[in-house]
């Protein structure tokens, strides 16, 4: 009896146990197929700093074409982002359409996708994003279905009106919440899809954004208002990070907006600094310039291995300021191989000598160092360092034991 209940149980548990193990290969197989987005600092394009409300479907072709020529696509750069003033109208079924300027937006998304790149959007959890057009509000599911049947890979989502729907609250309580509940749905929205799309959430900073943007699925999060293309603003906002390093890491980063550089705005020093400290910041780099008449010195800034090598390290730890007196700032992040970024930066108008102290930034006794900018091995340095560096720029360090 017992011999004959055990031969009756051992292939029931055995057809099981391979039940369960063809269940978890089939599970890790689909993990392996799809990996998580924004495992590093999304990098790409954004049409809002240099077009603004000029965009169209001809200039977005003409950045993914130019994205592969010069080479950014090669050194990481992969979204093609089409910020506000896309949207038309909706249909009687509610569907969004694109405007004029837009044709045909699964054409725009094969074209981009053919040439081994991404293609991102906006919108706004309001009725109207901040330059008029149409939001998602109230249409949250059915605009997540229609980015993924064109083939949209990442969205913007920029509060704007939504913030009137917030002041009538009653509270700021009530308001915070409804922000949350409005992101959430959006996020929602797009996991139903079953498509990997990155949500970038916009909302200025709001309500301290870095405590709780993983918990309503943002993949990154505006950490500040607007970026404009001269120094003061961009270090304003670069330096203004400090403390937020701990709320970063793969899949959720801070993003202190989209880059200047190339805009024309900025001396050369001046967009070293604004790149190097975006690098150290573990900060989304989405160039906002004209990509069909960047200059070569544009091209060879945002597309500096080494530069962008800091940015995407895979520990993906973000720098914080170590020391700052009177206009100098030292920064420093670790990085996966056991090395550290270090960033000098002079906020004079004017060159100046600044040291830093190894030893500060918890090195013990003499240290490797290579200058990222001058691609200079330093080869084996003191625990003391000098360096000259111009008015409004940085040295930028990969130093290790
Ligand atoms: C702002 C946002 C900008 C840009 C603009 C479009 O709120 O911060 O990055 O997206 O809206 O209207």
């Amino acid at each position: 009896m017992q011999s004959r209940l055990k031969r009756k149980f051992l292939p029931m548990y055995m057809r099981f146990v391979v039940f369960a193990l063809l269940l978890l290969l089939i599970g890790t197989s689909n993990l392996a197929q799809t990996p998580p987005v924004a495992a590093t600092p999304p990098m790409g394009w954004n049409s809002w700093n240099h077009f603004a409300g000029k965009i169209d479907d001809a200039i977005v072709r003409a950045q993914a074409d130019v994205m592969v020529s010069s080479g950014m696509r090669d050194a990481g750069y992969i979204y093609i982002n089409i910020d506000d003033t896309w949207q038309g109208q909706r249909d009687a079924r509610g569907v969004i359409h694109p405007n004029n300027k837009f044709p045909d937006m699964k054409a725009l998304a094969d074209y981009v996708h053919a040439k081994g790149l991404k293609l991102g959007i906006y919108s706004s959890p309001g009725p109207k994003t901040c330059a008029g057009f149409e939001g998602s509000y109230g249409h949250e599911e059915q605009d997540a279905e229609t980015y993924a049947e064109w083939g949209i890979d990442f969205l913007k989502y920029d509060l704007c009106s939504f913030g009137n729907i917030m002041k009538a609250a009653g509270s700021p309580e009530a308001a915070h919440k409804l922000m949350l509940d409005a992101y959430t749905k959006m996020h929602n929205a797009l996991l139903k899809t079953g498509r990997p799309i990155v949500f970038s959430l916009c909302q200025y900073g709001a309500d301290h954004v870095w405590r709780w943007g993983t918990s309503v699925g943002g993949n990154s999060w505006r950490t500040t208002g607007d970026i404009s293309d001269n120094y003061s603003r961009m270090t304003e906002i670069g330096f203004e990070q400090a403390g937020l390093a701990r709320f970063a890491g793969p899949g959720h980063w801070n993003d202190p907006d989209m880059l200047e550089v190339g805009n024309g705005g900025m001396n050369l020093d001046e967009y070293r600094t604004h790149m190097g400290l975006w690098a150290l910041l573990a900060a989304p780099l989405l160039a906002g310039n004209d990509l069909s008449t960047m200059k070569p010195e544009t091209i060879a800034l945002l597309t500096n291995k080494e530069v962008i090598a800091i940015d995407q390290d895979p520990l993906g730890k973000q720098a914080d300021r170590v020391y700052a007196e009177g206009s100098e700032e030292i920064w420093a992040r670790p990085l996966a191989d056991g090395s550290k970024a270090v960033g000098i930066f002079n906020r004079f108008d004017w060159p100046q000598t600044i040291e830093i102290n190894f030893h500060e930034l918890g090195f013990k006794g003499r240290v490797k160092a290579r200058d990222i900018w001058a691609a200079k091995d330093l080869g084996t340095l003191p625990s003391h360092y000098s360096s000259r560096v111009a008015a409004h720029g940085m040295v930028l360090l990969r130093v290790s034991e």
